[in-house]
């Protein structure tokens, strides 16, 4: 009997671009496939020279992996995307149209997940750029209103165009579903290359150094009762990840729940 491909051929249901170099697309969402929310895909292109037809052949496929940016219950598959100048799966994602072909592997993957934490009072969730993705998806989902009675998401961003779902996510801080579960939502916007109204300026590390972000927000930064997940911009993450180790927090690992996790995008 032939085995079962690794992947499945899915189709593009929607599109919304956000600025120039980013957008945002929904996928119909693979049979039997279910995952955590901070977990991610891997998606498929085919060759942007390749004809379709030919590409099926996995050598013809552009892989990356995708951060879910949609809930856990939702029947398609939503992902937020950067466009790379010379960057080969995003070139050749970015030409494909709504009812384009986009594969999906079959298997879920990472471990960029709230479970891996220690329980904790407040969640500190920062990203930079298209890192907003997996914190996405844990925002529409029950579990997350309860496992944490502040919920702080840090949207670090070039210019004011690409603070993507700043919307959706206003509106989400002030969300039923969030009081009934006890939990508050403050969205702070970082515009570091252009004013914007209501957004803070200087990136992250330096936020943390200067405790522009824990006055701004109007809690502290502790071990005892945060926790900080970090997303995006492997600079970033190497930059903030020893200011925050220097004041007690300690990296999960696979078995020992720690104050901070961490997703590098490249
Ligand atoms: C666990 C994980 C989850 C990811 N989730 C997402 C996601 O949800 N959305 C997304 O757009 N990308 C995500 N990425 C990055 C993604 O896999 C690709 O790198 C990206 O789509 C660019 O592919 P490319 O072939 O066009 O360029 P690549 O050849 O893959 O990258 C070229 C260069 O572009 C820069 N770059 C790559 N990705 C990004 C990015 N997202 N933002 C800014 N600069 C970048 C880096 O400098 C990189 O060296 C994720 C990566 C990992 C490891
Ligand atoms: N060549 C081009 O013309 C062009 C155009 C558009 C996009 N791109 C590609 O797209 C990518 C940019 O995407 P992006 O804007 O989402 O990513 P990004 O460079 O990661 O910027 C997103 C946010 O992260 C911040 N950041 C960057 N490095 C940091 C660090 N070491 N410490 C703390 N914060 C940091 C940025 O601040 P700062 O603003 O201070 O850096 C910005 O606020 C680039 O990697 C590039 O490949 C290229």
């Amino acid at each position: 009997m032939e085995a079962e491909a690794k992947f499945t051929a899915e189709r593009i249901t929607w599109l919304r671009p956000w600025a120039p170099n980013l957008f945002s697309f929904r996928l119909t969402r693979p049979a039997g496939f279910d995952f955590v929310p901070g977990q991610f895909a891997r998606l498929g292109v085919p060759r942007a020279a390749a004809h379709e037809a030919q590409a099926v052949a996995e050598a013809k496929i552009i892989w990356r992996a995708y951060s879910i940016a949609s809930a856990r219950a939702a029947d398609y598959l939503e992902f937020f995307s950067i466009v790379i100048p010379d960057g080969e799966f995003t070139l050749a994602l970015a030409q494909l149209p709504v009812g384009g072909t986009v594969y999906v592997e079959r298997t879920n993957y990472g471990f960029f997940t709230i479970d891996r934490l220690a329980p904790g009072r407040d969640l500190w969730m920062l990203a930079t750029g298209t890192g907003l993705a997996p914190f996405l998806s844990m925002l529409w989902e029950a579990p997350l209103w309860s496992a944490f009675e502040n919920l702080v998401l840090v949207h670090s961003v070039r210019y004011p165009n690409e603070l993507a779902y700043a919307d959706q996510i206003r509106a989400y801080c002030t969300h039923a579903k969030l009081a009934a579960e006890g939990a508050t939502l403050q969205y702070v916007p970082v515009v570091t290359r252009g004013a914007a109204h209501q957004a803070l300026s200087a990136r992250i590390p330096a936020l943390l150094q200067s405790g522009a972000l824990e006055s701004h927000v109007g809690l502290p930064l502790d071990p005892e009762h945060s926790r900080v997940m970090i997303c995006g911009n492997p600079e970033m993450i190497a930059a903030t990840r020893p200011l925050l180790a220097a004041r007690g927090f300690a990296t999960s690992r696979r078995g020992k729940p720690g104050q901070m996790a961490v997703e590098n995008y490249w």
